[in-house]
């Protein structure tokens, strides 16, 4: 690691900070999950996913699996987007192998009754597994905390879970405008208490996961997703100037040029962005973080080899953060993520 003065600086935050680093640094979005053996037995005497992630023995645990297992070159605190509207007093279930469960929003007292003043209560546990998991990594190893962005956590609490195409959410972006537009206000604020918390706790760097921002069309995607993000990003800069920030608006496409002015020091990029045209739509002294397909990974040897020095080629020279383009699936063998990672390291 380099070092300035006699501080070490983590590889991640120097791409984060804007310098191009070689090899780049290398996480997998869903790196801690049910492809390690590991994982599936502590969540089995955890019972269900919600009380895994209030469980902060088990969910630091689970964190820092992948980073024992693989070495990776940052850990990703283990919670979900959805513990945000638990947070808020909302409800959430797990059904199993069905996804998230949640009550369906539709109007504007169910808005106002989100509980903001319980939140920091309710995500008390999350904030342990925070500094648990801190003072479990070597200080080479930054902790990134999270949330989801609002639109996102909003497509699933309008939607009540997941959705093939989100309708339910588009509709009431364009026919109750001002409900919507509650909604993602309140849920911005929401989302600065949490990550602010979690800042607080001892995570390092933060990023809001936006799964959903490209069902948006660019009009609304101005509103829902870089103005609430823009005001995240500039509200947390002003407590924590030193911290950086990535954004993930997957499916983004072209709007990806937009996204920039949210301030975020790093983009995430999602398996149909070809890295060269994100390369284009981004300034150099934004990060890009990305993008190899998870489902090469799953299925490896010579095509996942090319895969990734594809990747690693277009980014070569500006500031990269290796991942995947969206989260590992459960079925990927574990020989595959290793060796990944020694294509990353050694060529
Ligand atoms: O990346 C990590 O390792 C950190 C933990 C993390 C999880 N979810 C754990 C998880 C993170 C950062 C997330 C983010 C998340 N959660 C997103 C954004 C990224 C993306 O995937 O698009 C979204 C949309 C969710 C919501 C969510 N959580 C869904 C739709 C599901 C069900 C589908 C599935 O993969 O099971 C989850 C469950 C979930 N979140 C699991 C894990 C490890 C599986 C739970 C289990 O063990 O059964």
């Amino acid at each position: 690691m380099k070092t300035s003065g006699s501080v070490s600086i983590a590889p991640l935050l120097r791409v984060l900070a804007g310098e191009s680093v070689w090899p780049p640094p290398v996480w997998l979005m869903r790196q801690a999950g049910r492809y390690l053996p590991e994982y599936r037995e502590v969540r089995a005497t955890a019972g269900d996913f919600v009380s895994l992630c209030l469980a902060p023995t088990l969910a630091a645990e689970v964190t820092l699996q992948p980073i024992r297992r693989f070495g990776m070159d940052a850990a990703i605190l283990f919670s979900d987007i959805l513990m945000l509207p638990y947070g808020l007093g909302w409800g959430l279930r797990f059904a199993e192998g069905e996804g998230p469960v949640l009550p369906r929003l539709t109007s504007r007292a169910e808005v106002d009754r989100l509980d903001l003043a319980g939140l920091a209560e309710r995500t008390a546990p999350i904030m342990q597994t925070v500094r648990l998991v801190r003072a479990g990594l070597p200080d080479s190893v930054p902790l990134i905390g999270f949330a989801g962005s609002p639109f996102t956590v909003a497509c699933y609490m309008v939607e009540g879970g997941g959705s093939k195409d989100f309708a339910r959410v588009r509709t009431m972006a364009w026919t109750d405008p001002a409900l919507f537009a509650a909604l993602i206000d309140r849920l911005t604020d929401a989302t600065i208490a949490y990550l602010d918390a979690q800042a607080r706790a001892g995570a390092q760097v933060l990023m809001l996961f936006d799964s959903w921002a490209g069902v948006l069309p660019p009009s609304l995607f101005g509103r829902h997703v870089v103005e609430p993000t823009r005001r995240i990003v500039a509200t947390l800069r002003a407590s924590w100037p030193g911290l950086p920030i990535i954004g993930f608006p997957r499916l983004a496409g072209t709007m990806l040029g937009a996204y920039v002015a949210t301030g975020v020091n790093a983009i995430g990029i999602d398996t149909a962005t070809d890295p060269a045209v994100a390369a284009s739509l981004v300034p150099q002294t934004v990060a890009l973080q990305g993008n190899l397909d998870p489902l090469a990974l799953l299925g490896g040897g010579d095509a996942l080899a090319g895969e990734a020095r594809a990747v690693l080629g277009a980014l070569r020279g500006r500031p990269h953060i290796f991942n995947l383009g969206h989260g590992i699936v459960p079925q990927t063998p574990i020989e595959h993520v290793t060796r990944l990672i020694d294509i990353i390291r050694h060529g």
